[in-house]
């Protein structure tokens, strides 16, 4: 019960007064004492420790684990199938409660007692697919990595030893995990905790029963990568971060509070919900003081609520409403953070204090003109991605996913859509700080209690970033996304588990085909995955669909004119970085933007051009915009070809995050930059005399062409589209000039050039943290002679480093490339490589040397520094 409750606003912040249990406290203000010295957080007996560092790693299996592991799942996973929740009754038999039945807890991987020593010893994030060799016998969606049932590599165990002080005896202690791809089961100190099923979620154990306090601890994790959840590279293992979260028994529960906005004239209204544990073995009364920080830290607001009482074990949620009189909005030009601080005082003392992040922003579809952000219009300039990175496969850190995230931004990207399935936690705070929108994705769609429990899990783990507009419960679910059936079965248990944990945001279903029939009837917003797909299989010209599904969304949305929608996935052109002549033996399609999957067969391609989807979707505001697949390229679904390519060419940054002819088309017209862009190269030795097109992606007003000096004539620019020459080859110069206001204001040129004299090497930093997690992205390119990049060289590139730094992968765009990952050297591709280089823990210089036979080498400096705001660490 709750007993009393004041709120004390200042200097932008008003205390209002709540109705609870029929009574109408007054409101009133009174100056702010809220004591930000020491920090908030400092004062916690909270302690969240990241765990990522000193595990063993073993490949392959406990050799007593016989048959006790197998856990049989339904024969499809990544997508549903009609009959998916008959097979999931008839499997559960099979599926015995790991704890209950003290799985493998007489295994000897599992046994504290164990000696590991023999084992690697290796740092989180870490993903052993990538590590693998390439293999035509290998999954081709999958990227044929040597790994799959004829191939073996799918079991991997990971331990981790720990000490726990005495002291810890009085608190409750459990091990969070951001993502583990799959089906893992952990133990502690050779006891079952549990068993995890989807690689994409974020998920705990609570290991306070088994903790040895005041000794040491052992952490043991069997995953198994047999099943896929996708039908792309998706990596093996503990490949995000793992944290030992230790509190007091009185607490704020995980992922347990809940941070509504509502903007009110310049402030805002600010719901709060928190969720009170009492691990006590009494009935306790306790008090939750709220308090509102602003970016600086400063407290804004707060309100505070004594709770009489919650009893031994029990829960509680506590309702506070804060107004803030002025609030500053969380905007994509101004991504401004709140944080809210919940502290919990047992008997005069602070017994937790957690921290929510959150911003004060509006969202709002509108079925006639799209989308709305702090009331204000917001095409979706987005991008879907896989999340593997060139060198790391699916263990990227953090930094690295925050580079992957402003490389978008360069050219204007506003949201992302991370497919197919829950992001790392890292990343959506990432996109709440730089302000990009996110279409936040469950992975895979049904109504079983394991799926609705991993839905559950994405919308209480998320809910609370700014950053997502949208949760998107599905992707081309093809055999049931039609039927009315499987919409009153599947999809609309889905959408009201997430309205009513999230009533904020709505529900959306990448929908292929079917538009019109099924889950189109039910979902919040209709999301189309390319507008051509309705005509799969039929001639355009043929309207006509007997089953009374609507072919083009114009169709659609004559029929549904109340529906919101926006384009789940679109694009799908593919490119090869540097490439300008199609090449099926090679495996390289050209980076004009004309190819689509599958050219030359108009009536069946399902995808569409930058520039053809941009414009149709600009003539129709009724569409939110859309996420074009893809920013990066990704391994597996090597699209347009199969082995040996074994990456994705869709992305419009290739897999290191080198920018293809695209970037530019999107950068000209979604960002406010100004852009002049020519391609191809001038590098076409022994083609002399014929006729090649220049393209130019630009958003000035006109652009004029030379080559070697003499015109090719000017053109004027329509808005969203390229410009084209033909030219005939002579080697030389050819310059662009952009014009505006009839002045030429900027110059573009390719050049002719020589072949390789030296390296050159570059570092997105010049500094990062000694903390072992940081790094540095690193890129290589060739020059000629005269200091021109060479944009065909394909030299072996060997690296050095010296110092507290440690190359964790390297890469280079080229979608057939089989070198390693996990090496020191690589070849330029098309006159580009990189390689990513982490600190260690010890602060200094690191000095990285490039160099390739017959070439001048080339170093980067980078210091290291110890962190000023340091992450405490699992000793
Ligand atoms: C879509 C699918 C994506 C990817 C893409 C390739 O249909 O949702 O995951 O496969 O096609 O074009």
């Amino acid at each position: 019960m709750l007993k009393k409750r004041f709120l004390i606003g200042f200097p932008t912040a008003l205390m209002v007064g709540f109705i609870l249990a029929g009574m109408n406290f007054p409101a009133f203000s009174a100056p702010l004492k809220i004591d930000t010295s020491p920090p908030l957080a400092a004062q916690s007996p909270r302690t969240r420790l990241l765990a990522d560092f000193g595990w063993r790693f073993q490949l392959g299996d406990t050799p007593d684990a016989g048959q006790q592991f197998d856990y049989p799942e339904n024969d499809r996973l990544y997508k549903a199938l009609p009959g998916d929740d008959e097979q999931e009754t008839k499997l559960a038999p099979l599926h015995p409660d790991a704890v209950k039945s003290q799985l493998g807890e007489k295994t000897s991987w599992v046994q504290p007692g164990f000696d590991d020593t023999a084992w690697r010893s290796l740092n989180l994030p870490h993903d052993w697919v990538v590590e693998l060799p390439f293999d035509k016998a290998g999954n081709k969606d999958h990227g044929y990595k040597a790994i799959g049932p004829n191939i073996g590599n799918m079991i991997g165990w990971y331990r981790r030893t720990f000490d726990l002080p005495a002291e810890d005896k009085n608190k409750v202690l459990s091990v969070e995990f951001d993502g583990v791809y799959r089906n893992c089961i952990v133990w502690v100190n050779g006891h079952c905790l549990g068993r995890h099923l989807s690689g994409y979620g974020s998920f705990l154990f609570d290991i306070t029963p088994y903790a040895n306090f005041g000794g040491k601890n052992v952490l043991a994790v069997r995953v198994d990568a047999t099943r896929n959840e996708g039908w792309f590279y998706e990596g093996a293992g503990i490949y995000r971060h793992v944290w030992l979260v230790k509190t007091s028994p009185s607490h704020v529960a995980h992922w347990g509070t809940q941070v509504i906005s509502k903007i009110e004239g310049n402030g805002a209204k600010i719901s709060i919900e928190t969720l009170l544990k009492n691990g006590q073995t009494q009935r306790i009364t306790l008090k939750l003081i709220s308090s509102i920080l602003d970016s600086s830290g400063k407290g804004v607001a707060e309100s505070t609520q004594e709770i009489d009482s919650i009893p031994a074990g029990g829960e509680m949620v506590i309702k506070q409403t804060i107004l803030l009189t002025e609030a500053t909005f969380w905007s994509l030009e101004n991504p401004y953070l709140y944080k809210l601080v919940s502290r919990v005082e047992l008997g005069g003392k602070v017994v937790d204090s957690y921290e929510t992040p959150f911003g004060v922003r509006s969202i709002r579809f509108d079925a006639e003109k799209g989308f709305f952000l702090n009331g204000k219009h917001v095409i979706i300039k987005g991008v879907c991605n896989h999340q593997d990175h060139a060198g790391v496969g699916i263990a990227v850190p953090d930094r690295l996913n925050t580079w992957r995230l402003e490389q978008l931004k360069t050219y204007g990207v506003n949201a992302y859509r991370p497919a197919h399935g829950p992001p790392t936690p890292e990343l959506l705070d990432a996109c709440d700080r730089l302000g990009l929108l996110v279409m936040d994705e469950h992975r895979r769609m049904g109504n079983t209690p394991e799926i609705m429990s991993q839905l559950e899990s994405l919308v209480q783990r998320d809910r609370n970033h700014p950053s997502i507009f949208l949760w998107n419960i599905g992707n081309e679910e093809m055999s049931i996304q039609g039927s009315d059936k499987f919409a009153g079965t599947v999809a609309k248990p889905m959408q009201d588990l997430a309205h009513k944990l999230d009533p904020t945001r709505p529900v959306t279903v990448a929908m292929n085909w079917d538009f019109g029939k099924g889950f189109s009837k039910i979902i919040d917003v209709q999301g189309f995955n390319y507008r051509w797909n309705g005509y799969q299989g039929k001639k355009r010209a043929d309207r006509s669909d007997a089953k009374g599904g609507f072919f083009d969304v114009d169709q659609f949305h004559a029929a549904f004119a109340q529906k919101p929608a926006i384009g789940t996935e679109e694009s799908s052109a593919v490119s090869t970085r540097g490439i300008y002549e199609t090449d099926r033996k090679k495996s390289q399609v050209s980076a004009y933007d004309v190819n689509l999957p599958r050219w030359g067969e108009a009536d069946r391609e399902w995808g569409s051009t930058a520039e053809g989807w941009w414009n149709y979707y600009l003539e129709r505001p009724w569409l939110a915009g859309a996420f074009v697949w893809t920013g990066f390229d990704y391994r597996g679904e090597p699209t347009p070809y199969s082995w040996p390519s074994i990456s994705s060419q869709f992305g419009f940054l290739d897999t290191c995050g080198f920018p293809k002819d695209n970037a530019f088309f999107y950068k000209a017209w979604w960002s406010d930059q100004p852009v002049l862009h020519l391609l191809p190269h001038w590098n076409w030795k022994g083609q002399e005399g014929k006729e090649i097109a220049v393209w130019v992606h630009s958003n000035y007003e006109a652009v004029e062409l030379f080559l070697n000096g003499k015109s090719m004539g000017r053109q004027q620019i329509s808005r969203n589209k390229h410009l084209e020459w033909k030219v005939a080859y002579t080697p030389g110069t050819l310059e662009a000039r952009g014009y505006k206001n009839g002045k030429v204001v900027e110059t573009a040129k390719v050049e002719t050039t020589d072949t390789p004299a030296r390296l050159v090497i570059t570092s997105d930093s010049k500094t990062i943290t000694a903390d072992g997690r940081d790094v540095a992205v690193i890129s290589v390119t060739a020059l000629d002679n005269k200091g021109r990049p060479v944009p065909i060289a394909d030299n072996l590139v060997s690296f050095e480093i010296r110092g507290g730094g440690k190359i964790i992968g390297v890469g280079n765009g080229d979608p057939n490339c089989h070198e390693s990952d996990k090496a020191s050297q690589r070849s330029l591709f098309n006159g580009l490589a990189q390689v990513i280089v982490q600190s260690t823990r010890e602060p200094g210089n690191v000095k990285i040397t490039a160099s390739a036979m017959g070439l001048q080498a080339a170093t980067a400096d980078i210091r290291t520094e110890i962190s000023t705001h340091p992450l405490p660490l699992l000793p």
